[in-house]
């Protein structure tokens, strides 16, 4: 909850407002249940599995707790969390910047980082992707989308929301990943129109990553 003189910051501004309409605009991506069958394929009985700007818990924490799976979704936005946690009963949520929450060491058998980045700068997305790496355990699964642009701080109207946003250029995610200490074992470029008025075509990659078996994440 916001103290006074709290200001929440410019994520949760925008997904509060948005709340259900973003799962009724994406929940046609094809691709975002394909990288979730691939992750499905790789975890053992109830894998622990940490959800990244976990949204309305749709339909990730959802697909993932119905495989028998226990889930941990954070997410910075107030209205996302209370959704998720009516929707998906099983997963735990929690109400955190993730960028400031402590991750233990090798603690999950899965990340899923699902377009949750794009609100933080470049250093921020690759210090994270550090940290969830180190958080994952050897041998352990990351699962990624973003939209790929060589862009940053770039205002964009998302859904009639104004948004700033940084990615990176494909090539560049790579780098980070593999900075990361994570090894990509395959990715897929699609283009997607979300369900809403104000939607156009948007570029969506999907990366699969495993942490290396032996050696410390970087
Ligand atoms: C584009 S939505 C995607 C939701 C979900 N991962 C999906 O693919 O359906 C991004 C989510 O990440 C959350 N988010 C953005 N920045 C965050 C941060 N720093 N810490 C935690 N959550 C964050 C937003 O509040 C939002 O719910």
């Amino acid at each position: 909850m916001l103290m006074n003189g709290d200001q929440a910051s410019p994520a949760a501004t925008v997904f509060d407002a948005l709340g259900a309409e973003y799962e009724k605009a994406f929940a046609g991506s094809a691709a975002h249940r394909s990288s979730l069958d691939w992750l499905l394929g790789r975890l053992g009985p109830g894998s622990r599995v940490l959800d990244v700007g976990s949204g309305t818990g749709r339909p990730t924490a959802d697909t993932l707790t119905g495989a028998g799976h226990e889930v941990l979704g954070i997410d910075v936005s107030p209205v996302m969390v209370e959704l998720a946690a009516r929707q998906v009963p099983d997963a735990a949520f929690r109400c955190a910047d993730v960028r400031e929450i402590p991750l233990a060491e090798s603690s999950f058998d899965a990340v899923c980082v699902y377009f949750s980045l794009l609100q933080m700068s470049r250093d921020e997305q690759s210090a994270l992707l550090r940290r969830l790496a180190r958080a994952l355990r050897p041998g352990g699964s990351l699962a990624l989308a973003t939209v790929p642009a060589d862009v940053e701080d770039f205002e964009v109207d998302f859904m009639g929301q104004k948004v700033r946003a940084t990615s990176f250029a494909p090539e560049d995610l790579t780098a980070a990943l593999a900075g990361a200490g994570l090894t990509v074992e395959s990715h897929e470029s699609v283009l997607f129109t979300p369900s809403h008025p104000d939607a156009t075509p948007e570029p969506h990659l999907f990366v699969h990553c495993r942490r290396e078996e032996s050696g410390p994440a970087a």
